[in-house]
Parts: structure tokens; C-alpha cells; sequence
């Protein structure tokens, strides 16, 4: 009797791991620093404040590169200002710009796939599905070596039958400024800024003159502000979430739905 109801058991975990996207994550992470009581009493307000304060991270994420003049912009000020990012690249700009995803990888950026021809998923036959998504990992091992590269698939949707046809967690974002249709640095920042929150994902496109400045800005802003910027992979990491394949992110906190 006890084996058949363990059996079941394990049926019934097995079921809702198969079944639930996110449900096995744990946040563990968090928590401040504890402050010895003796020295509480010395500190003046401000410097209480930072103590207790839970550290922000936050993911500035870039799709729809690379593009050697923008991207090379971007990655210098990246360089600069000591900030790593991730990079959702599509797989048919690759070919020409070997060297700028190398020096993604080198300096602590964080390299995913945007499919090859920034195709839309949601619609695509099953099988071109997996040809676009296949035909950039395969690019991108070949440059950069094994490993595991994250989707964030053209659009943000993929939709629940084609999702189970991907094999590492996929990337969607909280923040999106809208910045290829603004096209204007000042406003860009502006909306990122105001809307921003600590375990946040941030959408830029590398593409543009106008995304890139505004990238810079928003680092300079929000570092200011006490964030720190982190790969997405880190993000999840530091926030204790164990990101599962097939399943859509808004960030480590919250899932996208497939629809
Ligand atoms: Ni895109």
C-alpha cells in the first residue's frame, strides 16, 4: 500500500515538473548584512540606509545585433564603465563580425541566440523552429565553444507547442522603452529609468546610434542610483533561480505566459 501511494507520489512530482514552468525555482538568495548592535547607535541615517538596503541588480540586455559600428560604440563604453551585458544576437549578422562576438565573450558579456533570421516563432512551421534556433548555437559554438546559449525569441513570443521544442530557458524582459521605434537617446533613458526596478531585465537593441547612447546614460543613471549590473545569467544566479528550458522569463521573479 505505502509503495503504491509513494509511486503515486512521484507520478504526481514528476507531473507538475513536466508541467510547470518555474515551479521547482527557489529564491534563496537575499538578505542583508547583519549589523552588530554596538555600532547601530553610531551610524548617522544615510549610511544606515545603504547598510540595510538589499543590494539591485539588474540585466541590460541587447537583441537584433551585432552591427559593427553600433555594437563596437557600445561595447567600448561597456569596457569603460566596467558594465557587463547580454547579447541576443541573430545568427545571419554573425558571419563578418566574428571578432566583436569574441570580444562579447571576453569581456564578461553574456552571449544568447535571436534566432538566425529573426524569424517569428509563434508562426513558423515546427521544424523552421528548430533549423533557426540550431543554425545560430551552431555559429555560436563554433566561435565562442560549448555552452549554453539562452533564446529570446524575435517578438518575445513563441507560444506553448513550439516552446517545447526549445532546449535552454528563453528571455523576455520587464523594461521595454520601445527605443527602435523612439529613436531618441534622451527619451529612451528617461522611460528606463522611471520604470527600472531591482531583479528588472532592460530591452535595448544594439542596432541603433540612438540605443546605444542611451545605454550609456542609463548605466551612468542607474549606477548612480546604486544598481548593479549583472549578465542575465548572473541575475538568476544571484537571485537563487534555477531558469528551466521551454520556459519564457520576465526576470528571475516572474514568468512570461507562452499564451
Ligand atoms: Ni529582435
Amino acid at each position: 500500500m505505502q509503495t503504491r501511494w509513494a509511486r503515486y507520489g512521484a507520478f504526481l512530482l514528476v507531473l507538475l515538473l513536466l508541467t510547470a514552468c518555474g515551479r521547482q525555482s527557489a529564491v534563496t538568495a537575499g538578505g542583508g548584512a547583519e549589523i552588530p548592535e554596538e555600532i547601530l547607535g553610531e551610524l548617522d541615517e544615510e549610511t544606515l540606509q545603504d547598510l540595510v538596503e538589499e543590494p539591485k541588480y539588474v540585466a541590460l540586455t541587447f537583441d537584433d545585433g551585432p552591427r559593427r559600428d553600433t555594437t563596437s560604440v557600445l561595447l567600448d563604453g561597456l569596457l569603460e564603465r566596467g558594465v557587463p551585458a547580454t547579447f541576443f544576437v541573430i545568427g545571419q549578422q554573425i558571419p563578418g563580425n566574428e571578432d566583436l562576438l569574441r570580444r562579447m565573450a571576453a569581456e564578461g558579456h553574456q552571449v544568447g541566440n535571436h534566432t538566425y533570421g529573426h524569424t517569428r516563432l509563434l508562426t513558423a512551421d515546427p521544424d523552421k523552429v528548430v533549423e533557426e534556433i540550431q543554425k545560430t548555437e551552431v555559429l555560436l559554438k563554433e566561435l565562442l565553444g560549448e555552452g549554453d546559449y539562452w533564446l529570446r525569441p524575435p517578438y518575445g513570443s513563441i507560444g506553448k507547442t513550439r516552446a517545447a521544442l526549445v532546449k535552454t530557458p528563453m528571455i523576455y524582459w520587464t523594461v521595454d522603452p520601445e527605443d527602435w521605434k523612439v529613436l531618441d537617446a534622451a527619451k529612451v533613458t528617461e522611460h528606463v529609468v522611471s520604470h527600472v526596478e531591482p531583479w528588472g531585465i532592460i530591452l535595448l537593441h544594439d542596432f541603433y546610434p540612438t540605443s546605444v547612447s542611451a545605454a550609456l546614460d542609463i548605466v551612468d543613471q542607474l549606477q548612480a542610483e546604486g544598481y548593479t549590473f549583472v549578465t542575465v545569467k548572473e541575475l538568476f544566479r544571484i537571485r537563487g533561480v534555477e531558469p528551466q528550458a521551454g520556459c519564457l522569463y520576465a526576470s528571475p521573479d516572474k514568468l512570461r505566459s507562452l499564451g
